[in-house]
């Protein structure tokens, strides 16, 4: 389990919020795993931004992505269950977070339900894990993440891995995703475990 206070008996649910960042595919890519574990539930909240960058870069649609998920809140609503640390979860992830989402948690805002839902997951001492997105970074960003890192709250920019070998661009999408729903513990890890050199120089000297 991700954490001393998650039990067996701890309702499976995962808190998603996409916000404004460029990297809306995470969000949607992780929706889409989501619903392969059929006894997770998934509650989804999209930012207005949000709503604009899955709109310019996947073409998707309120209805569209409202469909991915178990449970849709808007972000205004303040007063929904994922409000409140009394409504068990197993965690959140921001993907992707942008600068604005990433202060706002970082300075314990509350502002809308996003950073509410986060503020939760970190007080309840539940996992958190924001998948920052910005190039380069300023002093501010910077400093929100460490901010974010010491209250407990885990920075994972969706930056690709090359030692697998991807060979499209869905394939360091999903290996990204899969790295952070197994930070998770929701289901046996999905990425596979890195094998080590020695295990690819013996391949090579074999062929
Ligand atoms: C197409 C597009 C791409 C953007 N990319 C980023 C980005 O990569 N990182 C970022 O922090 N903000 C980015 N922004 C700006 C945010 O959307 C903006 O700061 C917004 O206020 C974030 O609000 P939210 O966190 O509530 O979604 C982008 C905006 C647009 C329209």
């Amino acid at each position: 389990m991700p954490n001393d206070a998650s039990t067996a008996a701890t309702p499976r649910r995962l808190i998603v919020a996409i916000t404004g960042a460029t990297g809306a595919v995470y969000g949607v890519r992780l929706l889409q795993q989501l619903r392969r574990h059929t006894d997770v539930q998934s509650h989804l909240m999209v930012s207005s931004a949000g709503w604009q960058t899955l709109h310019q870069e996947l073409g998707l649609g309120k209805a569209e992505v409202q469909a991915l998920a178990d449970v849709t809140h808007s972000v205004r609503e303040v007063g929904a269950t994922i409000a409140s640390g009394s409504f068990a979860t197993h965690g959140m992830v921001v993907a992707p977070c942008s600068m604005k989402t990433l202060a706002s948690i970082a300075h314990g805002l509350s502002d809308n339900l996003i950073a509410r839902a986060a503020d939760v997951t970190l007080k309840e001492r539940r996992r958190l894990v924001l998948m920052v997105r910005e190039t380069p970074f300023n002093l501010a960003h910077l400093r929100n993440m460490t901010a974010v890192t010491e209250m407990g709250g885990i920075v994972f920019p969706p930056l690709p891995a090359f030692y697998h070998r991807p060979a499209t661009l869905d394939d360091m999408i999903d290996h990204t995703v899969a790295r952070v729903l197994d930070m998770f513990q929701l289901a046996p890890p999905q990425a596979p475990a890195w094998a080590g050199l020695a295990a690819g120089r013996e391949d090579a000297a074999a062929s």
